[in-house]
């Protein structure tokens, strides 16, 4: 709780490459959160250097995953959007954490498990204690709660338990932040294994749609979406592709089940795949021109970075100073 308000916090890495998966089940709903939260969302540039970036590369990410936030509808005004790395803060925490947190801990995590088999060449500390400056993200502000993928919920759970311990040995140090879990994200599947979750970093790019894809590439993505050998559009267990493919045309139009079922009755999966292509294409047409706007004006996407962390340094900095002092840190 801030001030009397409920918070949310969600960090995003700064990759471009966000998928119709995180738009429709996690970002398209993002928005109405500020109704309920104070909400914070940065852009968490610290943590994508535990694997090597290409300055230019990151640099580049930094603001356009911003603009794409700002384009899917988070209105800087009623939300703190910031970047990591401007709020020295974060860092300063980790650390602190850091001496809160056992090695056992974090060597359970299946995230360093995973990346570490994946970046063998380097396995490094940061990577290693990623988790902590993900609960100093979190805990900075005091946070209730945090949406996030099922696969960030192991992370959240550890942050639980190092706020926990903190508020045991200090108390009230820390707000004890839940995790939530986006239900309708885990629903949208590969496009080629319809059986697996789709993801960004999918290395068969046909299997995903990307919020930037552009119309022709998202109707030949969706043409090539592996069905089954029935030819009724018609959602029934053991139709993987189908039923994704109904699901991502229902979130887009809002229609429902029955409705897609009947409209495409007498017709083949053909006219059905090509709906759901235009459907998503006309969708995320005015998320693409805003994206296109936001990222051609940087001064302003600036003026937004600057703002964003002057918000979030107030907390961060009250936050810090009140764990500071707790420590028994002397303060000049
Ligand atoms: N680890 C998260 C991910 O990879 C990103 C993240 C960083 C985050 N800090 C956070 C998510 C704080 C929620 C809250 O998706």
């Amino acid at each position: 709780m801030l001030n009397e308000q409920l918070v949310s916090y969600s960090g995003v890495q700064p990759s471009g490459n966000l998928t119709i998966g995180n738009y429709l089940g996690a970002i398209k709903n993002f928005s109405l959160y500020s109704e309920k939260y104070k909400t914070f969302y940065c852009v968490v540039d610290e943590h994508a250097i535990t694997v090597r970036q290409i300055p230019a590369d990151l640099r580049r990410r930094t603001y356009e995953t911003l603009a794409l936030y700002v384009a899917c509808g988070l209105d800087p005004e009623k939300n703190t959007l910031y970047v990591q790395s401007h709020v020295h803060e974060h860092a300063e925490l980790a650390w602190i954490l850091n001496c809160f947190t056992g090695f056992g801990e974090l060597s359970r995590m299946t995230q360093f498990k995973d990346k570490s088999t994946k970046h063998a060449d380097n396995i490094n500390a940061g990577l290693f204690t990623y988790p902590t400056l993900m609960a100093a993200d979190i805990l900075l502000y005091q946070t209730d709660v945090v949406p996030v993928g099922i696969d960030q919920k192991q992370h959240v759970e550890l942050c639980r338990d190092i706020a926990e311990r903190f508020n045991q040995v200090y108390p009230g140090s820390f707000t004890v932040p839940e995790p939530i879990i986006s239900k309708s994200g885990m629903k949208i599947m590969s496009l080629a294994d319809p059986t697996k979750k789709m993801s960004k970093s999918d290395e068969n790019t046909n299997a995903v749609v990307y919020i930037l894809d552009d119309k022709d590439t998202i109707i030949r993505k969706f043409k090539r979406a592996v069905t089954d050998s029935d030819t009724c559009v018609r959602f029934a267990e053991g139709k993987d592709g189908i039923n994704n493919l109904i699901t991502i045309y229902s979130c887009f139009t809002g229609k429902t089940i029955e409705d897609i079922e009947r409209e495409f009755d007498g017709k083949g999966y053909g006219d059905f795949k090509l709906a759901v292509g235009e459907a998503c294409a006309d969708a995320l047409a005015p998320v693409q021109t805003k994206f296109k706007e936001l990222t051609a004006d940087k001064t302003y996407l600036e003026s937004l970075m600057k703002k964003g962390a002057e918000e979030a340094s107030y907390y961060a900095r009250r936050t810090l100073g009140k764990i500071q002092k707790k420590l028994g840190f002397v303060k000049i």
